[in-house]
């Protein structure tokens, strides 16, 4: 991974604007090393305190700044990291792995361990984050009353110009990783890992967002690997691996009436191992004015996936508020191109949707799906209820579009 090319640029690129950031405001980039500032890598004492002492000092800077955090293990409770600072370019540069207090109720219900909130002109630079989630996970299976709802282990708000960079994100209370309110945001190199059954361990959730890239990633999870939700715009996620985790997943979309749609996602060279789906939408069947547009899927390759290629306009769980309603969102103009390998299910590809909003512009390119799992092997078969579109080159299962 750290010989492809785009990591190569980005790591380039990270060190010209940091120089030059640091070039111009005419100083050396001040560095906060959370260890002088009273933290304690031993694995047993809370350093919250130091770290968010750190990050003070290097948001009210006037000059570029690095808050540095060196090898070893920090308990941390929850981090805000607050914007605006007084300089674009802070760094944080993380050698060891920040973990969250194994008493779950200690982050409880505040919704995010660690969160930067209207930042400009932030890196995150390597380091783990150890959110230790599986005592909720255990809370929540035992159908207990008292789980709190957990927190999300990073989160990227209303923020501008973020890179986030060969961070390694592990169990999750909730979602790894949301970015939301945001533009030009880069995850790049990020490694999730959470048991296959962890619930809502969602690896990325972008919302609300123009111009986020998420590139050469690797997501083991038990949700969504990366969840695309209202609001997305110009979204690029290319070389990302998902397995296990419930796919890349362009929803849960229309919920509520008044939403904003997706515009403009491609998702690249993708490889999806033994996931629940593989590239899907999802809405529910209720009335939305949200809509899907511009969709590139290009070059994925699946291995024993339940459903490689998916759109579900009639998700309505636990058959309530929405029975027998349409889907209002509006999905046009999803291109499928050199999508192959082995569907776990006979259905390699699905599209069922609105009945009063029949998706348009579906296109499908050499699409080579095989259906094979342990119990039988045969030719894989499409499905479409109120689909439109068109279809070229190899077509395994045939079109039925
Ligand atoms: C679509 O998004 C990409 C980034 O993912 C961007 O480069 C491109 O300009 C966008 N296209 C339009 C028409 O906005
Ligand atoms: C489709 O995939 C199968 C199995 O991977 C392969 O044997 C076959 O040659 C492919 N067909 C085409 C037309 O590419």
């Amino acid at each position: 991974m750290a010989n492809h090319p785009l990591v190569a640029l980005t790591t380039f690129m990270i060190m010209v604007v940091f120089v030059a950031a640091v070039c111009f405001t005419g100083a050396t980039a001040r560095t906060y090393n959370v260890k002088s500032l009273g933290a304690r890598a031993d694995g047993k004492t809370d350093s919250t305190k130091a770290f968010m002492a750190a990050w003070n000092s290097a948001c009210g800077s006037v000059n570029a700044a690095t808050v540095y955090v060196p090898q070893g293990r920090y308990i941390v409770g929850g981090l805000m990291f607050n914007g605006p600072c007084k300089n674009g370019a802070i760094m944080v540069r993380i050698d060891g792995t920040l973990v969250a207090p194994s008493n779950y109720f200690v982050l409880g219900n505040s919704q995010f361990w660690l969160r930067f909130y209207g930042v400009q002109g932030v890196t995150i630079l390597g380091g783990t984050l150890d959110a230790q989630g599986s005592g909720l996970w255990a809370c929540k299976a035992s159908k207990s009353k008292n789980c709190p709802a957990g927190a999300t282990s990073l989160g990227i708000y209303n923020s501008n110009n973020v890179l986030v960079y060969g961070v390694t994100s592990l169990n999750s209370q909730l979602f790894h990783m949301v970015v939301a309110g945001c533009r030009n945001v880069r995850v790049v190199g990020a490694n999730v890992v959470a048991p296959w059954n962890s619930p809502n361990t969602d690896g990325i959730h972008v919302q609300q967002s123009t111009g986020v890239t998420i590139l050469n990633s690797k997501f083991s999870t038990g949700d969504d690997c990366v969840s695309i939700g209202s609001g997305s715009n110009n979204l690029w996620i290319e070389g990302v691996s998902c397995g296990p985790g419930h796919g890349i997943s362009i929803g849960s979309l229309g919920n509520r009436l008044i939403e904003q749609g997706v515009r403009n996602v491609t998702v690249k060279r993708t490889t999806f191992k033994g996931t629940d789906n593989g590239l899907r939408i999802k809405a529910w069947a209720k009335p939305s004015n949200g809509f899907v547009d511009n969709i590139l899927f290009q070059d994925a390759i699946m291995t024993n996936v339940k459903n490689p290629i998916l759109i579900d306009q009639n998700y309505c769980p636990s058959r309530t508020n929405c029975p027998r309603q349409g889907s209002g969102v509006k999905i046009t103009n999803v291109r499928y191109q050199n999508v192959r390998g082995i569907s776990a299910t006979k259905v390699a590809v699905r599209f069922d949707c609105s009945k009063i909003n029949p998706c348009r512009g579906i296109t499908m390119q050499d699409v080579n799906l095989t259906f094979k799992n342990k119990r039988s092997s045969s030719a894989a078969s499409a499905y479409c209820v109120n689909a439109a579109g068109r279809s070229s080159g190899v077509m395994k299962p045939t079109s039925c579009l």
